[in-house]
């Protein structure tokens, strides 16, 4: 009898995190310092993070050792389950196989507590009192939330404020594990003070948070900053899926023919195809696709350039594919896609074409997501859904081809929050933005000087 659900045991919880960088096909370009341009060094990095994090961002050793407090916490919800759609598959007809793997069984309801309880156990170790933050959809606000309860430490997060309106359920969530909550742009920091005065109903902006949750921690000498996406150390962390997902694979007797992701800054995509690109690099057939809004087409229609990681141009330069630091996205319902850059590690092997990179607008998201709960049951978050869509495209090719793929989908998380937005989506209210062409122009001539 073929299983639904591939399961492994506590004990086979990854005890490393997988360090792609000594398998990159070349060096990846250094952070700049936004004031001179020149390489940073751990040292500028101090006020904002833990030295331990900083370690792990520059590192090049290929296994990072998983202490054993954060693999404790782990075993509340990992290994996750690698499930096969089977519904999914006789719903389209299709002869291939898909599987998914499921974060959306994490307390926060997404693959963010992966790396947020690595953070702020590193956090907590360096003796930090309190951790600020941004949030978009709010997936990764209660995820840090959570993760500083459960080793009690303050955390205060900026909600860009299109999801805090939409989404008043996550703050809850958030309020729960005892974090506060502001609506960003706010008028708690001089960055969002700026943008108040120029825009009161701005609707905010993944950026722009940033630019708040890093005045914050940079003003406050008990309180330091947590990214979820877009760093090495981010990336590093989220590599349990991928890691794990590979032995999965194994037991299941299959090898995976294209893995799929959902790209915000980077991190759930990348923890699934990192521990993968080895295998690619040695010969072995297997596409890498991550899937975008059209709305914020990061990797589609940006370019491969430095650019600051926030609007208040505070963060260090990263060279990334970018929309330009200013470009504030349409307020579409996936919040945790609106980001103007990606992870520069991802975007290093999307210009080495080793992944590939579509977009979809929001209304054929949707539908796949609809079509994803009426066969497998679970309601995804709209982020999560963009990957779904292609994984049904791709299914439907299979179709036509005849050809039994496997396809292997992250699940990033699931949609409870979001309901307000499957509404939209039934009351035929949801906007297909089209390629902000010339706003994206716009941004992109704020793009830093640097000599590369
Ligand atoms: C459910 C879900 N999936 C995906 C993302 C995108 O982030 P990333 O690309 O870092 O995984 C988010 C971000 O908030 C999210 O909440």
């Amino acid at each position: 009898m073929k299983e639904t659900k591939i399961i492994l045991s506590e004990r086979e919880i990854p005890q490393e995190w997988y360090n792609i960088v000594p398998d990159l096909p070349k060096p990846p370009a250094p952070p700049l310092h936004p004031g001179t341009g020149k390489p940073i060094g751990p040292e500028d990095l101090a006020p904002i993070f833990p030295m331990e994090l900083i370690k792990q961002e520059v590192s090049s050793e290929p296994m990072i050792a998983i202490p054993d407090e954060i693999i404790d916490i782990y075993k509340l919800w990992r290994p996750t389950p690698l499930v096969r759609a089977t519904r999914l598959e006789r719903a389209l007809k299709t002869p291939a196989r898909i599987y998914y793997k499921n974060e959306s069984v994490s307390p926060a309801g997404s693959h963010k507590p992966n790396t947020a309880v690595a953070q702020a156990y590193y956090n907590m170790k360096a003796g930090v009192k309190r951790i600020a933050t941004e949030t978009g959809a709010g997936q990764w606000g209660s995820a840090l939330s959570f993760a500083c309860c459960l080793f009690g430490i303050k955390c205060t997060v900026y909600m860009v404020k299109c999801s805090y309106e939409q989404k008043p359920y996550r703050k809850s969530m958030m309020h729960t594990w005892g974090a506060e909550v502001f609506p960003s742009p706010s008028d708690k920091t001089n960055s969002g003070r700026e943008i108040l005065k120029k825009d009161p109903n701005c609707p905010g902006s993944l950026g722009l948070a940033i630019s708040e949750a890093v005045e914050d921690a940079a003003t406050h000498d008990d309180t330091k900053y947590a990214l979820g996406s877009v760093l090495n150390h981010v990336l590093l962390h989220q590599t349990v899926t991928g890691l794990e997902t590979k032995k999965q694979l194994k037991l299941a007797g299959e090898k995976a023919d294209m893995l799929i992701g959902c790209v915000g800054g980077g991190s759930n995509f990348a923890g699934l195809f990192f521990p993968f690109v080895k295998d690619k690099m040695k010969g072995q057939n297997i596409r890498f696709i991550a899937v975008e809004p059209t709305s914020c087409p990061t990797l589609t229609k940006g370019l491969y350039k430095y650019d600051f990681g926030d609007v208040a141009k505070m963060t260090p330069l990263l060279k990334m594919y970018t929309l330009g630091h200013s470009f504030i996205p349409p307020s579409i319902h996936a919040g945790g896609l609106r980001y103007h850059g990606d992870a520069p590690l991802l975007c290093l092997l999307y210009d080495e074409k080793i992944v590939e990179a579509r977009a979809y607008t929001q209304n054929p998201v949707f539908e796949a997501a609809q079509l994803f709960a009426q066969t497998e049951g679970i309601i995804p978050a709209p982020e999560t859904a963009h990957a779904i869509k292609a994984v049904v495209d791709e299914a439907i090719k299979c179709r036509e081809t005849r050809e039994a793929k496997t396809i292997v989908m992250l699940f990033s998380g699931h949609g409870h929050f979001d309901m307000g937005a499957y509404d939209n989506y039934f009351a035929g209210k949801l906007e297909d933005y089209k390629y902000p062409e010339e706003k994206i122009r716009e941004a992109l001539k704020d793009l830093p000087k640097v000599n590369e």
